[in-house]
């Protein structure tokens, strides 16, 4: 039998409907996430009315996975988590209910978990079926497509030492891929084909934003949106989806420019991570969120890393889009710090400081 306490986590701040079940010792017994994309791909974005409902339809069926592949029934659940926001103020609504209800019925505390909260200590989280403890002190670095920011976790204290002026890392690639036609969401399709351009054919400025470790995308996204549109004059609309149907790859600008794109997304980030561990050394960098599975941040921070010396756990690629283990996994630290639940007044809120 697993060890106490297991904790059953639901995460439903956007698109994805999540369940998950950990045990006492935060292995993964199970996490299941329901993509709701193709009820959103006509609409090239998420539409939070359809976000809410499609969450009510799809929870029996994913609750029920994920408590088969853990293996368990309700009755062994010891405690339940899942998001308050920020995200979708609808979409939280329904998980942060399901949850309140569940650990009603059941008898049990309930935890109500900050969406980056989750993020930020899944580096931690294994796909193997193993477990490893979570450092007490570390720099956690949360790139989504909501946030861009900076933490430094200490045993008493979490403490955000940069974060996005605008636009988040995940939303400028995905506004840029949306201006190529490419559906939603375009992060993972523009990072794959960057993989084929020339980044050094294509460059972008990094802004310094005052010397700060806040980052600003905006500009960047700017300085993309007007390159397309120029490439446009000479090269007639370009359309993404088209040529991809019909097996054909992007002529060689759109993937130079793309290149370039990602080059000077990921060199900012780079940079302000640089920039902290020149003001003060990092020990250990923890990289989490949907963002953190764009290939090129992933290559460069391994080898900023090994030439720094700094620890570095990059989310595993399941666990970098939003799940439910990670918000398990949150409330199971604060189990074990001993901190109390949840009551059950606690709030959906769509913006939400840490
Ligand atoms: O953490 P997440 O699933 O949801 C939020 O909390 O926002 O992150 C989703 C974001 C989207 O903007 C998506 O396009 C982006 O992460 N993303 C990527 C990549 N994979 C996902 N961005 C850049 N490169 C990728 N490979
Ligand atoms: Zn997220």
């Amino acid at each position: 039998m697993p060890p106490a306490p297991i904790v059953l986590g639901i995460e439903t701040s956007c698109d994805d409907t999540a369940c998950a079940v950990l045990d006492g010792e935060a292995r993964v017994l199970a996490s299941v996430v329901s993509s709701q994309l193709s009820a959103h791909r006509p609409y090239g974005g998420v539409v939070p009315e359809i976000a809410s409902r499609a969450h009510l339809e799809n929870w029996p069926a994913v609750s029920a996975e994920a408590l088969l592949r853990a293996g368990l029934d309700l009755s062994r659940i010891d405690a339940v988590a899942a998001t308050r926001g920020p995200g979708l103020v609808g979409s939280l609504l329904v998980g942060l209910s399901l949850g309140k209800s569940l650990a009603f019925a059941l008898d049990r505390p309930f935890f109500a978990v900050h969406h980056l909260e989750g993020h930020l200590y899944s580096p931690f989280l294994r796909s193997d079926g193993a477990a490893d403890e979570v450092p007490e002190r570390f720099v956690g670095l949360v790139v989504s497509g909501g946030h861009s920011n900076l933490f430094s976790v200490t045993p008493n204290r979490t403490e955000t030492l940069g974060e996005a002026r605008d636009d988040a890392m995940g939303e400028v690639f995905d506004k840029v891929g949306k201006r190529l036609g490419l559906p939603y969401p375009q992060g993972p399709r523009v990072d794959e084909l960057a993989e084929a351009g020339d980044a050094n054919a294509h460059r972008f400025a990094i802004p310094d934003c005052g010397g700060s470790l806040d980052v600003s995308f905006s500009g960047l996204k700017s300085q993309a949106l007007g390159a397309i549109e120029k490439l446009e004059r000479s090269l007639g609309p370009i359309d993404l989806e088209v040529p991809d149907r019909d097996g054909g790859s992007p002529p060689r600008e759109i993937l130079d420019l793309l290149a370039g794109f990602r080059a000077a997304a990921v060199g900012q980030v780079l940079d302000r991570v640089e920039r902290l561990h020149q003001e003060d050394p990092i020990s250990l960098l923890a990289v989490s969120g949907g963002a953190a599975a764009n290939r090129l941040l992933r290559r460069e921070l391994t080898v900023w890393a090994i030439e720094r010396n700094v620890a570095l756990r990059l989310v595993p690629l399941v666990f970098s889009g939003d799940n439910a283990a990670m918000i398990a996994h949150a409330a199971l630290l604060r189990l074990r710090r001993g901190e109390s639940d949840n009551p059950f007044t606690a709030e959906a809120e769509s913006r939400i400081a840490m």
